[in-house]
């Protein structure tokens, strides 16, 4: 049997082209990038998260000089949410970045341990993640589930 993985997400020129709902939430990322921790690769991330109760809560990568004990944006964000806001389900979670890392055409997409920790919080609610990515050259993406960004990720349950 042949089966396919099909998903459509949308493209912005600007993520100003956003729902206002949306820019928003870019706003409180760029917010938080100012605030990232990240000495040594130089790249700074911000992530942001819209709450089911529209309070937005921010994160930002964290490093360390025993490099693997850094931690990324986003899981400094939805593990702060599992700690604190275990039952509010998450409507999206927005990323920007600021450094020479990457190019600024480069598409800002979350590492694949990011995709995998935010699969764990799609499945333990019963609603899809939209995921919101702003390249550094502002253009933007929208991908409707973070199962679309990780299929067949550990725990996936067809
Ligand atoms: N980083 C994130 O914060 N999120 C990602 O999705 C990819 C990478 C951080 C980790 C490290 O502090 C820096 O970016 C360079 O890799």
């Amino acid at each position: 049997m042949k089966n396919d993985f099909h998903f459509s997400y949308e493209t912005y020129s600007h993520w100003k082209d956003l729902p206002i709902e949306d820019q928003v939430l870019v706003d409180k990322a760029y917010e938080a990038v100012e605030l990232a921790y990240a000495p040594y690769s130089q790249f700074q991330v911000g992530a942001s998260v819209r709450l089911d109760n529209d309070a937005i809560v921010t994160g930002n990568n964290q490093e360390n000089a025993a490099y693997p004990s850094g931690l990324c944006a986003e899981r400094v964000a939805l593990f702060y949410i599992g700690a604190n806001y275990p039952k509010q389900s998450i409507k999206t979670i927005c990323i920007v970045a600021k450094g020479d890392l990457l190019s600024l055409s480069n598409l800002l997409s979350p590492c694949g341990a990011c995709r995998q920790v935010m699969l764990e919080s799609e499945n333990r609610q019963d609603t899809k993640i939209k995921i919101i990515m702003v390249n550094q050259d502002h253009r933007t993406m929208v991908i409707p589930s973070v199962l679309d960004l990780l299929p067949f990720g550990f725990g996936y349950n067809e």
